[in-house]
């Protein structure tokens, strides 16, 4: 069984409430794929309605904690230790086209140390949690990040730059000898996912440029506390504040920054 202390309790309460709201707007989507005005406008109001779920259910059972959240910003509560960090829905993108790979991604810091973390896909009930120093579990299943020590056989997850962020050249110079090297690269839009499958075992390693702090902070804890090393893309510990992350287990790590270092801007 997952350790759960009493604020992964609350962190894992507020995900499935809010899943279950996420559910039945992702159930909406069908419809909407085909009007005219497509189902744009909607993504951002159950985005938001999630994200408003997300901070009452979390601010009730502790009030005066902090916030970090995607859409309203920062929340500063009379606690100043104690920080949510919130993606409501990453996957957006997925979620607008109808495709049911998305989550609402939770940690929690103590003295800007993570020190919980919930990754909730609802639409295959999947929970990953993470407690510092209790490991990471999917479900009531402990994680341990995959074993496998050559590239060859490696599956690498990553992030591709789209219209309007930066890094599209970059990125194709460090998607070369990464695809030439390993035995595949995936895409699938949801940032924490790729962290909780990291953990999971099911990706051997994951690597992106340019995220937020929202899209990474409850997947960082939960690769860290399935045995995996996270790193920003110049090897240091900035990967939360920076958005460039590399995470895999210690034997593929540096074998994968060298590779991306290496590459001609890296
Ligand atoms: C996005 C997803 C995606 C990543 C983007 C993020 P959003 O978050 O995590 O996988 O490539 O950089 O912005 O917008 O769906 O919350
Ligand atoms: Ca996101
Ligand atoms: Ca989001």
């Amino acid at each position: 069984m997952p350790y759960l202390s009493p604020a992964l309790n609350v962190m894992t309460t507020a995900a499935r409430k809010a899943g279950r709201g996420l559910i039945r707007d992702f159930g909406e989507i069908e419809n909407l794929q085909v009007s005219l005005k497509g189902p744009a406008d909607f993504v951002s109001t159950a985005d938001e309605r999630t994200e408003r779920i997300l901070v009452q259910e979390l601010s009730k059972a502790r009030p005066g904690y902090s916030f970090l959240v995607e859409e309203t910003g920062v929340i500063e509560g009379r606690d100043k230790t104690h920080r949510f960090i919130i993606d409501p829905l990453d996957g957006t993108t997925n979620f607008l086209h109808g495709i049911p790979h998305f989550a609402i991604s939770i940690a929690l810091e103590r003295e800007g140390v993570l020190v919980s973390a919930v990754v909730y896909n609802p639409i295959i009930d999947e929970l990953f949690t993470a407690e510092r120093s209790h490991g990471a579990y999917l479900n009531n299943k402990r994680l341990r990040v995959a074993a496998r020590k050559s590239l060859n056989e490696s599956l690498i997850a990553t992030g591709i730059p789209f219209r309007g962020r930066g890094g599209h050249e970059q990125f194709r110079e460090e998607l070369a000898p990464i695809m030439a090297s390993t035995a595949g690269v995936r895409r699938f839009g949801s940032a924490a996912l790729d962290l909780a499958w990291v953990a999971a075992g099911r990706f051997d390693a994951f690597w992106e440029r340019g995220l937020a702090p929202w899209d990474v902070a409850a997947g960082i804890l939960l690769v860290r506390e399935a045995g995996g090393v996270v790193s920003d893309l110049a090897g240091g510990e900035r990967a939360l504040e920076s958005g460039d992350i590399l995470v895999a287990n210690d034997t593929l790590h540096p074998h994968l920054l060298k590779l991306l270092r290496t590459s001609p801007r890296g």
